[in-house]
């Protein structure tokens, strides 16, 4: 698999690609701001983990024929069409990246390795509530921390802690959809809905307002 695209529903679609070198005239679409951006990343790995995770919002793009806007990042750090249509959020981890494209609404996506250390950092993102439910399994702790990140990653502000404002329900670990909710912040408290995939030893987490 070089790339799979997937198109949720008609409004949305994710793609996900394997992460390589990407020859310069494949990103001739980035704007000139996005080339700069590219050009300053001095480690070759992040160079292409930044490059595949553009590419893959340029799929998710095509399969609806909307041309690539050009993306800057805003104070938080969530990426924001520059033409001010449609949303999008990314994701990297070692050997994949990974976008979500949404016409109307804010989306939040997320992948991450499956590590038997995360057990024992759960303290750190998981509110008492969840460690009762959850059993002391890698898969269904990583499931936790990725839910959390795009639920995070789709509100997109800086200041949300996973373990004080962001709630998940009970779930199982071949459950498809984890729902979770943001609470105690300035903002009002919403509730999302978690889809995942697990692919051999990444887990895959994204989620639409
Ligand atoms: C910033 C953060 C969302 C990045 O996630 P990550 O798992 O480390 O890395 P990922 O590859 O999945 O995602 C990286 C992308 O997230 C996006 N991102 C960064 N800040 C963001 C924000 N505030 N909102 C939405 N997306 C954001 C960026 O596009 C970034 O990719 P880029 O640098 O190539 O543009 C995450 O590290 C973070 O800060 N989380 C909140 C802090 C926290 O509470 N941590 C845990 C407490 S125990």
């Amino acid at each position: 698999m070089q790339t799979k695209i997937e198109k949720i529903d008609s409004s949305s679609a994710l793609a996900i690609k394997i992460i390589e070198d990407q020859p310069e005239e494949k990103l001739d679409f980035l704007s000139f701001r996005e080339k700069l951006s590219l050009c300053n990343i001095s480690h070759a790995e992040k160079r292409k983990e930044w490059a595949t995770s553009r590419l893959a919002i340029k799929d998710a793009l095509d399969s609806f024929d909307i041309p690539y806007p050009g993306y800057f990042k805003d104070e938080h750090g969530k990426s924001q069409s520059m033409n001010g249509r449609g949303f999008v959020s990314l994701t990297h981890t070692a050997g994949m990246a990974a976008a979500i494209f949404h016409q109307d609404n804010p989306v939040g996506i997320d992948m991450d390795l499956i590590r038997d250390k995360i057990v024992n950092i759960g303290f750190r993102f998981l509110d008492s509530s969840e460690v009762d439910f959850l059993e002391k399994d890698p898969l269904h702790y990583t499931l936790a921390w990725s839910a959390k990140e795009s639920i995070f990653k789709c509100q997109g502000k800086r200041g949300v802690s996973f373990r004080e404002n962001i709630l998940l329900e009970p779930f199982e670990k071949d459950s498809k959809v984890i729902w979770g909710k943001i609470y105690g912040t300035d903002h009002d408290d919403h509730h999302f809905q978690v889809r995942n995939r697990i692919m051999d030893q990444t887990v895959l987490t994204y989620t639409i307002w």
